[in-house]
């Protein structure tokens, strides 16, 4: 048997700011598939992070999809800012917004594929009538706000069970896992079933470049 190709997405969120077109052209020569952008609000999430100035600045230091996680309120309110700004995925959260059918329209309409994500408390179901349009499914495996933080291990049952539920309706929709991913633990989501590894702060950190860590992150996957 194959291995599923496995994109790696590293979140910008670790990355130095102060260095970040760097940090994202670093990633981008090392092998990322997407560059994943973490866009909070200081009210869906309590922490504040960027906009759509930094996704449009960013976008001239590579040439990957951006992927950008909106953890805000009413997304509806922002999505066209996003796309135009040069995000090629918009995720937006199902507990933000009570038309999650009608906003994922609107990304597609704008040109954009269409992401939802669920937080650890969520059930799956919250993710089931949408599934049909989606073209990322985006399983939270911490609770957002920060980068940094520990896997929740009941992530990987909820993962198995969407992987179940796309491969039985047989949906094309990439499932990503968000939060707390690691060399050590990187090769038991994709045997969960997660196609997407997003990863901060195990791809941008003191004591290792982009590059290497990245290759130990695809290194871990190898024989999956
Ligand atoms: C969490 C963000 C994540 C975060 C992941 O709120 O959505 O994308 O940056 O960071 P790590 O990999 O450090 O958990
Ligand atoms: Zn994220």
């Amino acid at each position: 048997m194959t291995s599923p190709k496995i994109k790696l997405a590293p979140s910008i969120l670790s990355a130095d700011m102060a260095r970040l077109g760097e940090q994202v052209a670093e990633a981008t020569v090392a092998g990322a598939d997407y560059i994943h952008v973490d866009v909070m609000d200081g009210s869906f999430v309590p922490n504040i992070t960027i906009g759509p100035g930094v996704v449009a600045a960013i976008q001239r230091y590579t040439d990957l999809p951006l992927d950008v996680h909106l953890m805000i309120n009413e997304p509806e309110r922002h999505v066209a800012q996003f796309v135009q700004a040069g995000a090629s995925i918009v995720t937006v959260h199902v507990e933000a917004c009570p038309h999650a059918h009608r906003v994922l329209q609107q990304i597609k309409e704008l040109g954009a594929r269409a992401g939802a994500s669920i937080n650890p408390g969520t059930p799956l179901h919250a993710l089931e009538e949408v599934l049909p349009e989606l073209d990322l499914a985006l399983i939270m495996s911490v609770n957002p706000g920060w980068g940094g933080q520990k896997f929740i291990e009941s992530s990987l049952d909820k993962i198995a069970r969407l992987r179940n539920l796309l491969d039985e309706r047989g949906l094309a929709v990439e499932l990503g896992v968000d939060g707390g991913i690691t060399v050590e633990n990187a090769a038991q989501v994709v045997k969960a079933g997660g196609r997407v590894l997003v990863a901060g702060s195990a791809v941008f950190h003191k004591g290792e470049s982009v590059a290497q860590a990245l290759g130990r992150l695809r290194e871990s996957l190898k024989g999956v």
